[in-house]
């Protein structure tokens, strides 16, 4: 039977290290609120003044996957580009990254899918896979958020919680009698809350974007209804959690390791208590890098890996994501051939 198995994973960081009091300088916030209110103790950004796109991130994350991997770009038979922080607004990220790659005909697949992008993006991954479509896909997760984020004491509930950052994953497909790699996914979407969490501009609804007076720049910046957003997922990431267990025949006790989307470590330590989950299947490293949104999962996978906290030939992980959309969803993945 075919299977979509993780064959290597790759991160890229930025340099800029930006603590909590750094932020209390720009705006009305304390390093207190921040670790209180989100666990974030800091987060890093792009170098101040240079011109780094999403893309340009995903480019260096992508080049230490492909490396450990072994395989050569050409090789690719898709890139899929997850972000909500576009180099441009048109075309996608998946592009620019295809030509800085050194590629010219390869396809690409831009989503924008927020903090579910890993686990959206992985299940189209898995169905071109299976299908038969391709063998060796690219998974791209990559995030400037720093750039557009309102800095003033206006911005502050959005400001100190994202961070800049990128992974890549290379999934491959093989042929195996053993229940391997991707074992279930599970995608929702809720349109009716999208305005919660969004950036509104620039916007193909609004009759004349020459039009737009000075108080819309407020609109370039994202905003969050971050109490209603942090209701939801206290509900949502519980119940798709048992949804995906259930789809795949499996209880809690089969995962070893839980990794969610770190958006704030109160709603994953909420969701650790409501699961009953020990603190050693759960992994979070807010703490260190915000939310890097689309390249969060991923970014934790490789670090997880890096730290021997999981054994590559026969641990059970499940992730888990809910995010702007509104978007939450679940995956169980199986290391081993
Ligand atoms: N520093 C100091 N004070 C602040 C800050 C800050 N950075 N931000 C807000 N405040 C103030 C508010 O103005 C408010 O003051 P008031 O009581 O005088 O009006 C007070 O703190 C409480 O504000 P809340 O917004 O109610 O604070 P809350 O405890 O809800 O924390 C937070 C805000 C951290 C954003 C939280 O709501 C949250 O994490 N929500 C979920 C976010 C999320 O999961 N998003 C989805 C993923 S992101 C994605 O998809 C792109």
């Amino acid at each position: 039977m075919k299977r979509t198995v993780i064959k290597s994973t790759g991160r890229y960081i930025p340099s800029r290290l930006v603590t909590n009091d750094d932020l209390a300088s720009m705006m009305d916030t304390s390093d207190a609120w921040i670790r209180e209110r989100t666990g974030i103790e800091q987060r890093y950004w792009i170098p101040e003044g240079e011109i780094v796109g999403a893309s340009d991130l995903g480019l260096e994350a992508t080049k230490i996957a492909l490396d450990k991997a072994g395989w050569k770009a050409e090789e690719l038979d898709l890139i899929i580009f997850a972000t909500l922080s576009p180099d441009i607004f048109f075309p996608g990220p998946g592009c620019l990254l295809q030509h800085k790659l050194g590629l010219s005909s390869t396809p690409t697949i831009d989503i924008r899918q927020q903090c579910t992008g890993f686990l959206y993006g992985q299940s189209i991954a898995d169905a071109y896979i299976r299908s038969g479509l391709a063998r060796k896909v690219l998974f791209v997760g990559s995030e400037v958020h720093s750039t557009g984020l309102d800095k003033s004491t206006r911005g502050r509930d959005v400001a100190v919680i994202f961070g800049d950052g990128a992974a890549a994953v290379c999934f491959e497909g093989v042929e195996t009698d053993k229940e391997t790699g991707v074992i279930a996914s599970v995608l929702h979407t809720a349109g009716e809350f999208a305005e919660s969490l969004m950036l509104e501009l620039p916007a193909s609804r609004l009759p004349e974007r020459g039009l737009l007076d000075c108080e819309d720049v407020a609109r370039l910046y994202p905003t969050m209804n971050g109490s209603k957003i942090f209701k939801l997922a206290l509900r949502r990431l519980p119940e798709v959690t048992l949804e995906v267990l259930e789809k795949a025949g499996m209880s809690l006790d089969d995962i070893d390791l839980i990794i969610p989307h770190q958006a704030n470590l109160r709603i994953n330590e909420a969701y650790q208590k409501t699961m009953n989950i020990p603190d050693n299947r759960i992994y979070n490293n807010i703490q260190k890098y915000g939310n890097t949104t689309a390249a969060t999962i991923p970014l934790a996978l490789d670090e997880v890996i890096e730290m021997g906290m999981i054994d590559t030939t026969k641990s059970t992980l499940l992730f888990v994501a809910l995010g702007a959309g509104l978007t939450w969803a679940a995956s169980i993945y199986r290391f081993g051939e």
